[in-house]
């Protein structure tokens, strides 16, 4: 990457520059994909480990697919069956896989800033793959790349994020990406759910749904984060549907052509409702695609350096 990165920690501290540059990047390796070329020698030779300490389907996969697809050798750990069990540290579990030769660490857990202390104790590149409540960079960099794809730029544009803030690390890097590129970002769901440090991160915070999604160019949904939270937030699904859901009657108050992301897993008829996941102007599966494409974009970027 131009600013010679070692890792890929979050969003809030990633250069611009090297944010246009995996997007761009990414666009090549998504023609590729769709060419049907799915074998390029790009990491011939190089190990991607992937370490998961949380449920992941879309993310490890794609980390999964990229890597095969770019010729790596690759493989997995998980917390249930690796000797985490047996009560190894996250560290030295780090630098077991580290001495193995691993040339890029991917990993998910659900302590906040655990990729960053990896990253200062391996020599290994470390790439987050969602941190807690903190920060999801790889999938902020995929939901870039698919409001470019659909809307040409992210520039100017008005986009809303509905629904559990304060434990959504989408949210996170959302905010901060987009707002670098150039978005105005602005945020609603109920106030148990929204963090206090919110508007000092530069996103308007509205009261309800109706307000931040009038006038909006991309809606993003984030999923109810309930292993996050402290009980007693919201009354009930039900509840919380008909308030935050987001549904095609308050849809009808964004701009005619609005985009509507979610980053998965989905509970459908809870923070958002089948037909509009469903619906055309909704890009879910395409974010999907896409994040093979951006991750194939970020392990080729890490592993030149
Ligand atoms: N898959 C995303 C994450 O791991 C969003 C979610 O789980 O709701 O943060
Ligand atoms: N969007 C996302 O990170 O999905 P997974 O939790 O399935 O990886």
């Amino acid at each position: 990457m131009r600013s010679d990165k070692k890792d890929i920690l979050g969003l809030q501290e990633m250069p611009i520059a090297d944010i246009e540059e995996i997007l761009d990047t990414a666009i090549s390796m998504k023609k590729l994909l769709s060419s049907g070329t799915k074998r390029t020698p790009h990491l011939q030779g190089k190990t991607i480990l992937c370490l998961f300490y949380e449920d992941s389907t879309r993310t490890r996969l794609s980390f999964e697919l990229a890597s095969k697809y770019m010729s790596a050798n690759q493989a997995n750990i998980t917390a249930s069956g690796s000797s985490v069990s047996k009560g190894e540290t996250l560290l030295d579990t780090a630098r077991t896989i580290d001495v193995m030769g691993a040339d890029v660490i991917v990993i998910r857990h659900p302590m906040s800033g655990a990729p960053h202390m990896l990253a200062k104790n391996v020599g290994a590149s470390v790439v987050n793959a969602g941190d807690g409540m903190h920060e999801h960079p790889t999938q902020g960099l995929l939901d870039m790349f698919t409001i470019i794809e659909k809307k040409g730029s992210v520039e100017g544009l008005r986009v809303a994020i509905i629904g559990d803030v304060q434990h959504s690390r989408v949210a996170r890097s959302n905010i901060w990406g987009l707002q670098k590129m150039g978005a105005s970002v602005c945020v609603a769901g109920p106030p148990t759910m929204m963090p206090r440090e919110i508007e000092r991160i530069g996103a308007e915070v509205f009261d309800t749904v109706h307000e931040a999604v009038t006038d909006a160019d991309v809606v993003i949904g984030l999923r109810l984060q309930l292993e996050r939270q402290k009980q007693g937030l919201y009354p009930n699904a039900r509840e919380y549907s008909k308030f935050f859901g987001i549904d095609q009657n308050k849809l009808r108050l964004a701009k005619p052509d609005v985009l509507v992301l979610h980053p998965g897993p989905v509970n459908r008829g809870v923070e958002i409702t089948s037909d509009v996941v469903d619906a055309d102007y909704s890009a879910i599966n395409e974010q999907v695609t896409n994040g093979v494409a951006v991750r194939m974009s970020i392990l080729y970027h890490l592993t030149r350096r």
